[in-house]
């Protein structure tokens, strides 16, 4: 997310749904009878040893669409919704594959009766997760967006990034949130979609890909949250949170506890869907919404009334209390500990809402996207109160600064003492943050921290708004190492369950290659880049646990 993407975001929207809807409808008549599969993919069902999802969308409805895996026909549950911005009709279809052996290979096809492929239907193949503390590999990275340059935040790198998953052949890939960024582009929210659902299907139709949302998945007139567009596509295991369905969920794989959170609700940040003005966005006519109004913002912090927070403490509870838990990661879009500085930086609702549930349960990882770069933090445990320091006025104010427990970068760090958190926004977008915050007065690493809300202000141009960026600063203490080379990459988790030769601890080896050079303009050198599909070594370190 960038501070000053609602503007980007307007020009798309002075562009206007309703000027686009004309050729729209064109295309419409043509594809209404067109029940060809595209954007497949999958994600894990209530159980990954035994159950998958196979969801897909098609330019019309599909007739009967369903999955044929070995000698069974599973018809697909049909989901489709309406863009509140351009009107448009958005089909999609799931698939839930059960009764399927642990660690095992399927393959799988996807048809309609009104599929163009019908002679030939796409098809592929995909493993399920191993029983037991069994080792698996997987990838991680958010903020992708789409190889389709036509689109605010797109950018090539977007399919060099899906390719490298798929050349790490890991269980599956979690997507921590900003998928595609339709809300900047409002004029066209469905196509961004198809384009990044059509881009990632190379990877994410073999093996699961797990999301989660982030600020730009909130897109005006979709839903009580603006989710509705991300919660149509995607089918996820069920977190018994009735009203909250998809927004977040947990899983179990081997020995590790995989939590994935909307940090949407916790954050101060006000980065969702926005209007900065002169111009109101104006819904196509069809939709019968009124122009949202300059200096309006979609602002969901504290949507769930702290439902997300109570679930979120009983199932790291739970997890806690299983003897075959070893390890517990989390997913999350927005960060609790970032210096980037180009970037959004931290945010004090998370430390304050999540950070001491981290600390009580032992979270081993936390992964985030957000911040397009790679940062990782020494193992945190605790606040150091009334370290930070107001941006405005230079005022001592509590950042709630989590507090490592050792500043020693080793290699080898046992998360037993403290959570290490990723930032690894590094997927696709032609905006890289790889720059970091430096304190002047000290030469220490520098984190904006936000510590309130930064809603919609008026500038002194007449109709048009900004919202700030955060208001406080602390010296990143934290801060462990950061990628100033490339704001692009992958990491990499292999999960080796403990034996004799790890002296009975269970480990997780975190390898991150990163691109470099597909920076569009470099921000160390200022040599121009372009996307590459070469993905080399940044650095390797390993997370124990003591059994
Ligand atoms: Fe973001």
């Amino acid at each position: 997310m960038l501070a000053g993407a609602g503007g980007t975001g307007l020009l798309a929207a002075t562009a206007g749904p309703a000027k686009a809807a004309t050729a729209r409808a064109r295309r419409a008549r043509t594809a209404a009878n067109n029940g060809t599969p595209e954007q497949i993919h999958l994600t894990w069902g209530d159980n990954p040893t035994s159950s998958v999802v196979i969801s897909w969308a098609s330019p019309g409805r599909a007739s009967r669409p369903r999955v044929r895996i070995g000698q069974r026909v599973i018809p697909a549950e049909f989901r489709t919704y309406t863009d509140g911005l351009s009107g448009e009709t958005v089909w999609t279809y799931h698939a839930k594959v059960g009764g399927l052996r642990p660690g095992a290979t399927y393959a799988y096809a996807v048809t309609a009766d009104n599929d163009g492929n019908a002679a030939d239907p796409f098809s592929a193949t995909f493993r399920t997760a191993p029983q037991g503390r069994a080792a698996f590999r997987f990838t991680s990275f958010g903020d992708l967006a789409t190889p389709n340059t036509s689109w605010v935040l797109s950018y090539g790198q977007s399919a060099y990034a899906v390719e490298a998953v798929e050349s790490f052949q890991p269980l599956f890939h979690l997507l921590n949130g900003d998928l595609c960024y339709a809300n900047l582009n409002p004029a066209a929210q469905p196509e961004v979609w198809r384009d990044f659902g059509n881009n990632n299907q190379t990877s994410a139709a073999n093996r699961p890909w797990m999301p989660c949302p982030g600020n730009h998945e909130v897109e005006f007139y979709n839903g009580p949250q603006g989710l509705t567009s991300y919660l149509t596509r995607y089918t996820l295991p069920e977190n018994h949170a009735p009203g909250f369905g998809g927004r977040w969920y947990s899983f179990r794989i081997g020995s590790v506890l995989f939590v994935s959170l909307d940090a949407d609700d916790v954050v101060y940040q006000d980065a969702a869907a926005f209007v900065a003005g002169p111009a109101a966005l104006t819904p196509a006519a069809g939709t019968g919404h009124p122009p949202v109004q300059p200096g309006t913002s979609f602002y969901i912090r504290g949507y769930s009334g702290g439902v997300q927070t109570a679930w979120l403490e009983r199932t790291l509870a739970a997890g806690r209390r299983d003897e075959s838990v070893d390890w517990v990661i989390v997913q999350m879009h927005q960060c609790a500990l970032s210096s980037s500085a180009t970037g959004n930086g931290s945010d004090l609702g998370i430390r304050q809402e999540w950070l001491p549930l981290f600390d009580r349960y032992q979270v081993d990882l936390v992964l985030n996207g957000h911040d397009h770069d790679y940062e990782r933090s020494f193992p945190v445990r605790g606040a150091d109160a009334d370290v930070g320091r107001e941006v405005a006025t230079g005022t001592v104010v509590n950042t709630l600064r989590p507090h490592p427990v050792t500043t020693t970068d080793s290699g080898v760090f046992d998360t037993s003492q403290g959570t290490v958190h990723l930032i690894l926004g590094c997927g696709g977008t032609d905006a890289p943050l790889d720059e970091y915050g430096t304190d002047t007065a000290n030469g220490e690493r520098q984190a904006k921290v936000f510590t309130r809300a930064d809603r919609p202000v008026l500038t002194s141009t007449p109709d048009v708004y900004a919202r700030a960026a955060a208001d406080a600063v602390e010296d990143a203490v934290w801060s462990a190492r950061r990628d100033t080379s490339t704001g692009y990459g992958i990491a990499v988790f292999d999960v080796e369950p403990a034996s004799a030769e790890t002296s009975g601890q269970a480990s997780i080896k975190v390898t991150h290659y990163h691109a470099v050079g597909a920076d569009p303009v470099n921000p160390a050198t200022g040599v121009k880049g372009a996307p590459t599909p070469d993905y080399t070594e940044f650095e390797t370190f390993r997370l124990v646990r003591p059994r």
